[in-house]
Parts: structure tokens; sequence; C-alpha cells
């Protein structure tokens, strides 16, 4: 079966104006995401998980690298080609308010997509309201302005905007981090059953680690532009196999003070600069299972089981390490905590 997105060898580097460097972005990242698939992008801020995201919703050219849509280019094809594959491709931001005109209703923003795609008064007409009956919000609400809704009926206005084209896939950037716990919890319910009910995929962006292994199947970490980690969500949380991961994990800072994180990394040192990387493994500044190979040589894909794949030539010794506590059931508890939530079928 071929996946409906692939991503392969992906690069992006921006140039930086007045000067010869350039920032590099993202270098050279492979994935995939399956039909109704929910694929986690998590890492710390400046990693590169929006730029990921504007290169596949064609926001900008990559440097390098192919983006395959059912097996169909979408960087090289030809424009109209481009254009259609696109349309199956839509975003949800992080602020829902900053996407919408505030002088817009919230229906006129909602059937926008489809006015720009010709579609007829009426078929829009029944699609509005499909889509408004889909997210939760009431036709009435369709006559309001942004700023009359709450934060968590803004996010519900953003993705009707994006699922009115009945995308085949969503990618969600940060669409949850801008709202309260109840709100939070329910927009993650409401892309549950939005996925249950049409098998759309996503590409869910956040650093809120609690809320991604609640929604993914799959999770890939990123470090500075490099995907270090790719596996199941229940393995990349319970058994991980990169020591940034491991750190990502220690490092939260969860709002239960009794969750206290055993056989945890820590990250010291420098994070290299985008512009100036190192040669070798770009944690190697900041690793406390460094060896002196990993200054001189980016550690290859090693596939441990499965499909769960890591970057790093120490990861057997990361993974031995004393695991008193289980990472992978804090998370569970916590995201049923934080997320009020216990009834929500998990995932992955
Ligand atoms: N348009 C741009 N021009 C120059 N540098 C950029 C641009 N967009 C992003 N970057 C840089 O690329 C890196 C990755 O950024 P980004 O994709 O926003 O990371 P994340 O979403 O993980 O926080 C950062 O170093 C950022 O400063
Ligand atoms: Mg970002």
């Amino acid at each position: 079966m071929t996946a409906l997105l692939q991503i392969d060898g992906l690069v992006m580097r921006f140039p930086i104006a007045g000067s010869r460097a350039v920032v590099q972005a993202v270098n050279g990242i492979s994935f995939e995401i399956g039909e109704g698939e929910t694929l986690g992008l998590v890492g710390e801020s400046g990693s590169g998980k929006t730029t990921v995201g504007r290169c596949i919703l064609g926001l900008i050219q990559p440097t390098a690298g192919a983006i395959r849509f059912r097996g169909q280019d979408v960087v090289g094809g030809a424009r109209r080609q481009q254009r259609e594959l696109r349309s199956k491709v839509q975003l949800v931001f992080q602020e829902p308010a900053e996407s919408l005109d505030p002088r817009q209703t919230i229906g006129s923003s909602i059937a926008e997509p489809l006015v720009a795609r010709r579609v007829e008064a009426s078929e829009r007409r029944a699609r509005l309201l499909e889509a408004v009956t889909m997210v939760g919000l009431d036709a009435e609400m369709l006559e309001l302005y942004p700023a009359e809704l709450s934060a968590g009926q803004q996010q519900r206005v953003g993705i009707a905007r994006a699922m009115i084209t009945r995308p085949e896939l969503v990618v969600l950037d940060e669409p949850t981090s801008a709202l309260d716990p109840t709100a939070r919890a329910e927009i993650i319910e409401l892309l549950q059953r939005i996925q249950q009910a049409r098998g759309t995929s996503y590409l869910f962006i956040s650093h809120d680690l609690s809320t991604v292994r609640f929604i993914s199947h799959r999770v890939a970490v990123m470090y500075l532009g490099m995907i270090v980690e790719l596996g199941a969500a229940a393995t990349v949380f319970s058994r991980p196999g990169h020591p940034y991961s491991v750190g990502l994990l220690s490092s939260v800072l969860l709002p239960n003070p009794r969750i206290t994180m055993a056989s945890s990394v820590s990250l010291r040192g420098e994070i290299p600069s985008p512009i100036n990387l190192p040669n070798g493994c770009y944690l190697a500044s900041r690793c406390p299972f460094v060896i002196e190979r990993c200054q001189r040589e980016m550690p290859a894909a090693s596939d441990l089981n499965s499909g769960h794949v890591v970057h790093c030539f120490r990861h057997a010794d990361v993974e031995a390490r004393d695991q008193e506590v289980d990472a992978f059931a804090l998370f569970q508890d916590e995201a049923e905590r934080i997320l009020g939530v216990g009834d929500i079928a998990q995932a992955g």
C-alpha cells in the first residue's frame, strides 16, 4: 500500500539577507503518513517542525527532497497538478484568532476556501452547515465575528474552515497550545471524532508531549532539522532509544509535582546554531552518552524493531539504562488528568 504522504530527504535552507550564511532549518528528513493516521511531530522550539509543515502545504519551496501525495510528486509536477494535490491538504494554526479576519463573519470565514474553489452558492451553504455541525458549533454563530467567540470556539472555526474542503491530510501546528485544559480536551476529542468519521490523516505538531502521546499513532522526534527517532507512540514514550528523546521526556515540567522522572537524561551545554552545524551528531555537545565517533560521524538510522528507528550509535545503551519509572504510564496518567478524560480511545 502506498502511504498518503511520503517525505523523502527533505532539506530547507533559508538564506540570511546580507550574508552568505544560511539557516539549515531542515536537514534531510524522511517519513510517511498513512491513511487515517496521526503522526505526532515533537521537538524543542526551533527544531524545524513548522518549516516541515509549510513545505508540505506548499507555502515554501524546499531546497531539496521529494514530497509525494499518493505517490505523486508535489514539489516537481505541473502547477495544475500541484494545485489539485495541495487542495487535499489543509492547515490549522496555533492562534485561531490570527487566521481569522476580524471583520468577516464566522460563516463567511469558514466558507471562504469554497469561494476560492468556485463552489456554487447552494452547495456552499450545504457544506457550511455540514462543517459547522461537525465541529459542534451552532448555526446561529455563523453571523457572529471572531471576537465574539471563546478561544475554543475560534479553534473549532479554524477546524471547520480546514475541513470544509474535505481534505485528506491536515497539518495541525500547535493547535491546542493556546487553549485552556478544558478547551484542549474538547478539541482533541473533536479531532479524533473527525478522523474516525472521515479517515483524515493528521500531522500533529506540538511540544506538548501529553497531548501528542494521546492523539498520535506514531511520533517523530526532531532536533535541529533532523528526525532523531521515529516509531509507534507507545514505544517512543516507553522505551525511547535516542538520548534527545529521553531528555525531552525528562525535561517536561509535568504539572503534577508527584511525578518525577527517574532514569532521566539531562541535556547540558550549548545547542549548536542552525547556521553553523557540527560535522557529527548534532547532539554531541549536549549528550551524556557521547563517544568520540559521535563528533566525526552523523549516526545513520538503526531499525530497532518494527519501524522504530533511531539515529544514535549508543541506542542499545540508551535503551538498556535503568528504567525504574515507566514514562509511558506517567504520560498516560498525566494526559488523562490534564485532558480530564479517561474514556477517549487511545490512538496508538
Ligand atoms: N523564513 C525564515 N527565514 C530564516 N530562518 C527561518 C525562517 N523560518 C524559520 N527559520 C529558522 O528555521 C529554524 C526552524 O524554525 P521552525 O520551523 O519555526 O521551528 P519550530 O516550529 O520547531 O519551532 C529556526 O532556526 C528558525 O529561526
Ligand atoms: Mg513552530
